[in-house]
């Protein structure tokens, strides 16, 4: 069957590399891709923003499945654009619905929904303009530090960490009356800061079923040793030495079974991907967030190391039979570097010419932004540029060899983190 993929970045250009290796994909396109998609998949010049574009190249090729990558389509509605379409009748989507969609595109709807389902997350309260005062003034009986979020999307930055009541005040009147994030913070959750260690657990799901993907930790900030600011991520690990069975289990039965049963007893029909971001507390998880999508660069780390048919696995997705699928995961440590573009997240150049790629071994090199010219050489396109995917029997070894690759690689302004998986190294010891 032919497939297209919607998004441009490493996530799916891993999602592309994953599926081409399918017996049943035959033809395969991503809208818009990038260089990487291109040596596997066919790119198609159109935004996914633009819905009625996606829709016609649905028809033109003959698509049969569709996978929707990045967040911002699926909160804006492409699931119900496209199902209320008669002539898209039969194309199956990989993808919630809008209202589904909400567990990330509303981090108020999110927090009410696990409120509703008894699903352990911080304890919060949402506040709005006219709920200013009230705002400011449980601010003042908060703990600290606090955590003040947008509720809308706001590209990842929408989350501050006040560690003092001055300093919270501040963002609370920067986000809510000078609309900082616009109006992704026309409604505010300040919430209790959660010690301990982050993780992230992959769940897809037909909306009956699910099927539990292997576990990841993401390395967040710019610079080494988590300093710096946030970035949409500088490398990851799958899977993660703390999350042992024990904790699996606990995130199996507190988490993702309240939240299948959450959303059927919603009405919500979720066919697709859910992300939750969880804090580790003494043990215990936690729901940071829920993103309606899979992780990028987690996807780096979790596709490799699924042995099973990925797009079986999708298409029972679609048609609520995951129950049925086979689903191997392998024992490997899969370890992600990626590659940035000198000065991001802030202002960074593009078009640098990226050299000696085809001399990178041992790693699978996922693209993120990067693009060809007419000579077809590879530049770059983006802030995140690559992301160089290890497999090995243990981390040191994915380790050393994704950071080996990841200094072979050169561009002007070249950078990545030395440190990736080092934590977690030192966490065995
Ligand atoms: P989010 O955009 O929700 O992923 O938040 C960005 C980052 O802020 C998370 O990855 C965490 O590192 C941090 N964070 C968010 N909520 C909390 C919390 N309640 N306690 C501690 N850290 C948090
Ligand atoms: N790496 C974090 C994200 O995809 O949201």
């Amino acid at each position: 069957m032919n497939i297209l993929i919607l998004g441009s970045g490493g996530r799916e250009h891993a999602f592309a590399w994953k599926i081409a290796q399918s017996p049943h994909c035959d033809e395969l396109y991503v809208a818009p891709g990038n260089a990487g998609t291109a040596q596997v998949a066919t790119n198609l010049p159109i935004s996914y923003n633009d819905f009625e574009a996606v829709a016609k190249a649905i028809v033109a090729h003959k698509i049969k499945l569709v996978i929707v990558g990045p967040e911002e389509p699926l909160v804006n509605g492409i699931v119900n654009f496209l199902k209320a379409r008669p002539e898209l009748a039969r194309v199956k989507i990989v993808g919630p619905d809008q209202l589904g969609a909400q567990l990330e595109g509303s981090k108020d709807f999110s927090k009410n929904f696990m409120l509703k389902y008894g699903i352990p997350t911080a304890s919060s309260r949402t506040f709005t303009v006219e709920s200013l005062e009230e705002g400011l003034a449980y601010l003042d009986t908060h703990s600290l530090p606090v955590v003040l979020k947008a509720d809308g999307l706001a590209a990842g930055k929408g989350v501050i960490i006040a560690e003092t009541t001055a300093v919270a005040k501040t963002a609370l009147n920067d986000m809510l009356v000078e609309a900082k994030f616009g109006a992704a913070s026309s409604k505010v959750v300040i919430e209790q800061f959660l010690r301990g260690i982050e993780l992230s657990v992959f769940v897809l799901t037909d909306g009956l079923n699910y099927k539990i993907l292997p576990e990841a930790k993401d390395y967040k900030r710019i610079g080494e040793r988590d300093t710096g600011p946030n970035t949409g991520g500088m490398g990851a690990v799958s899977p993660v030495v703390f999350a042992d069975e024990n904790f699996l289990k606990k995130v199996e039965q507190k988490i993702v079974k309240p939240t299948l049963r959450g959303l059927q007893e919603e009405k919500i029909h979720y066919v697709g991907f859910i992300f939750i971001g969880l804090m580790n507390v003494k043990g215990e998880p936690y729901v940071i967030e829920y993103n309606a999508r899979m992780g990028d660069p987690e996807t780096e780390v979790v596709l490799p190391r699924i042995q099973s048919d990925l797009v079986t696995l999708l298409l029972a997705a679609a048609d609520q039979k995951l129950i049925d699928s086979d689903f191997v995961i392998s024992n490997q440590t899969a370890v992600t570097t990626v590659i940035v573009s000198g000065g991001y997240p802030d202002d960074y150049e593009k078009g640098k010419k990226i050299a000696e790629l085809e001399r990178i071994e041992d790693v699978t090199v996922f693209h993120a932004g990067t693009t060809t010219n007419g000579d077809g050489e590879v530049l770059t396109n983006g802030g995140r540029v690559l992301a160089l995917t290890a497999l090995a029997n243990s981390l040191e070894g994915a380790v050393n060899k994704s950071q080996k690759a990841a200094a072979a690689v050169q561009f002007e302004g070249k950078y990545y983190r030395k440190d990736i998986g080092l934590d977690l190294i030192r966490y065995n010891d």
